[in-house]
């Protein structure tokens, strides 16, 4: 096993105040119910950005509280790495936004964009920073507000998604504690499985995108899930092996959050118990690349990670892109 060189020393969440639940699809005319949502995902509500509630807004809620448990100040900060597939403008990126709104002012500041996956992108990202020397001390966040891009009158998306923001700090590794391992592989020629086709570059906004909604995401729900499965799986073995270690070794599981039953199956693959496995979709639905920093926050906070113990994380999403990390406590 290689020595670790960074380490997580303070983690972050910030989730809108607005919680909507499966009930709450009849208000706005969307005809679906609690139990093919639950049956199907495993998501019973999402939290819902509303009255100015950003992407930045979001993300410099978990970032405040992951550097004050960190014992890091915003001058202390060199570098903020942070995911999202909503940014609030299109240029300059987000991370610009946030590091302004916590007066980071040492701190280089970019955007990084791999979907779902992009907390675990991110995190390796900064562990080669820290690596190089480019920085000590670097901010990573992962913060989405998927209502402003999700078609709400599309059933077969609107249930899945909701919106937040997850943040850590990572600084050099102490005591063997950090991360064991990394694993990132994208495959682009899956991208139009799930993607938004227009309002890009390649086809910026006119009134024909506003008709057609093609600036809204869109997916092949079936296609997704089969190559979740797979994906995840193989990204589960590939931090096992790089942290020279078996399911068996792991004391906490964290998938990404966007479907139970995609979580069960890589649970299964990685010979990880199911009490061993970090759910929260049931609460947050599917927050992309904040789903597992908001879900590493929690088990920090509520003590299901504790010092010594090995925690898998695994994600997967657009692009397609999917990374795994074995981090030790
Ligand atoms: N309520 C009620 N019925 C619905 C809804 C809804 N919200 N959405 C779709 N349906 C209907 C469909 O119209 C279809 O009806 P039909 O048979 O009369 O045509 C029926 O339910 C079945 O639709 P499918 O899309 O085949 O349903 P499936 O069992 O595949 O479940 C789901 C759909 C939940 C999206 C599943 O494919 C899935 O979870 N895929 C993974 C997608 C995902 O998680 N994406 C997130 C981004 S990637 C990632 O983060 C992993």
């Amino acid at each position: 096993m290689k020595r670790p060189i960074a380490s997580i020393v303070g983690t972050g969440r910030g989730l809108p105040e607005a919680v909507m639940t499966n009930f709450d699809f009849a208000k706005i005319g969307i005809e679906t119910t609690d139990e093919w949502i639950t049956e199907r995902t495993g998501i019973k509500q999402r939290h819902i950005a509303r009255n100015g509630e950003s992407t930045t807004s979001m993300a410099a809620a978990a970032a405040r509280q992951a550097m004050q448990r960190a014992g890091v100040s915003a001058g202390e900060i060199d570098a903020i790495v942070l995911s999202t597939a909503t940014p609030d403008r299109l240029l300059p990126a987000t991370a610009v936004d946030l590091q302004a709104q916590l007066g980071a002012t040492r701190a280089a500041a970019f955007d990084i964009g791999a979907a779902c996956a992009g907390f675990i992108f991110a995190v390796t990202i900064a562990e080669g920073m820290i690596a190089t020397g480019t920085a000590e001390t670097v901010l990573v966040v992962g913060s989405e507000k998927m209502s402003s891009i999700i078609d709400w009158q599309d059933r077969a998306t609107c249930v899945l998604f909701g919106d937040g923001a997850g943040a850590a700090v990572l600084r050099r590794a102490k005591h063997q504690r950090g991360i064991l391992s990394a694993y990132m592989r994208s495959d682009g020629t899956l991208a139009n499985l799930l993607y938004r086709p227009s309002g890009g570059a390649c086809q910026p906004f006119c009134e024909d995108v506003l008709t057609d909604r093609s600036h809204f995401v869109k997916m092949a729900g079936r296609e997704v899930f089969k190559h979740a499965v797979r994906s995840m799986a193989d990204a589960c073995d590939r931090a096992l092996d790089g942290a020279k270690l078996t399911g068996k070794d792991i004391d906490l599981l964290i998938p990404h959050q966007a479907n139970l039953r995609i979580i069960e199956a890589t649970a299964k693959h990685a010979s990880v118990s199911m009490d061993k496995v970090y759910v929260n979709v049931d609460r947050y639905g599917n927050t992309s690349s904040a789903s597992v920093a908001i879900a590493l926050d929690e088990a920090l906070e509520n003590g299901r990670i504790r010092e010594g113990m090995n925690v898998l994380v695994v994600a997967f999403g657009a692009g397609f892109t999917w990374a795994s990390m074995v981090l030790r406590f």
